[in-house]
């Protein structure tokens, strides 16, 4: 069964750069069915892939609202779905699907539920569904991302990040989703900071899954556009992603 794993938590605290050697660890372990979905209306993700994006979910939804758009003897379901499989992006062993920004005033409620199906049906021909979330899970709490197994929630080393990881959570509960399993990762983090964020870790109700230290590697790749998927083995960033995920039987 395909196995739904989200990644949320406040901007900038390292969603994407995990999201990425998730995959890179999913990959090195050889799964190979791996769809990569980008849920974050900022996204990036294709970026830390090393992919192009063409267009977006939004860009289709967007294009619906012209009648028009629709070519004749088509009709709009056939038109939307046809849309829909040629918006994922293919490579060998990861696929990606980007969802795009907001979509502005208006009633999606028919574009929403034709993805929720699309999703459903795509997903099930995959090992892994990977998803790069921000922190109002609009995706999940909307169930276009039909369901989530397990959800990493992510900051930053700062008192913030971990209240807002512990808001994440608590939304997340507030949604009466089935989530099997919900872990915090601190990233960009030492063993005294972590010491000093311990109570405020503890407030919010999340297990530790684990840390990622502060990892120059990661801001070079950054610097110079290159995808983290391609972070050497070397890199500590990698190395405490994979060691976590192998702990956790991911
Ligand atoms: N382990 C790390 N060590 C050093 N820098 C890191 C690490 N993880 C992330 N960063 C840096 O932090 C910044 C934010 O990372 P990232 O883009 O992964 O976060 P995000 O939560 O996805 O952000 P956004 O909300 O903008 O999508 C980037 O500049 C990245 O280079
Ligand atoms: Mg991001």
């Amino acid at each position: 069964m395909t196995k739904y794993i989200a990644v949320a938590g406040k901007g900038g605290t390292g969603k994407t750069t995990f999201t990425a050697l998730l995959i890179k660890y999913l990959s090195a372990n050889n799964k190979k069915a791996i769809l990569a979905v980008d849920a974050d209306p900022n996204a990036n993700l294709n970026e830390a892939l090393g992919l192009n994006v063409e267009f977006t979910i939004s860009d289709i939804l967007n294009e619906l609202k012209d009648p028009k758009a629709v070519p004749a003897g088509m009709t709009k379901d056939i038109f939307v779905e046809y849309k829909l499989s040629q918006s994922i992006i293919e490579t060998k062993d990861i696929d990606l699907l980007v969802m795009g920004g907001p979509q502005g005033p208006g009633c999606y409620c028919y574009a929403n539920d034709l993805l929720r199906k699309h999703l459903e049906t795509l997903g099930k021909n995959y090992e892994y569904v990977i998803v790069d979330s921000e922190a109002g899970l609009e995706h999940i709490s909307r169930k276009t991302i039909p369901r989530v197994d397990t959800l990493f929630v992510i900051s930053d080393c700062s008192a913030r990040g971990i209240r807002s990881a512990g808001r994440v959570y608590q939304l997340l509960k507030s949604l009466n989703n089935q989530v099997g399993l919900v872990q915090l990762v601190v990233t960009k983090v030492n063993e005294e900071q972590l010491k000093e964020l311990e109570q405020e870790i503890v407030q919010t109700g999340l297990a530790l899954g684990g840390t990622v230290p502060f990892d120059p590697m990661v801001i070079e790749f950054d610097v110079q556009s290159k995808p983290l998927i391609s972070l050497p083995e070397a890199s500590p960033a990698v190395q405490a992603v994979f060691q976590l995920l192998h702990a956790l039987e991911i």
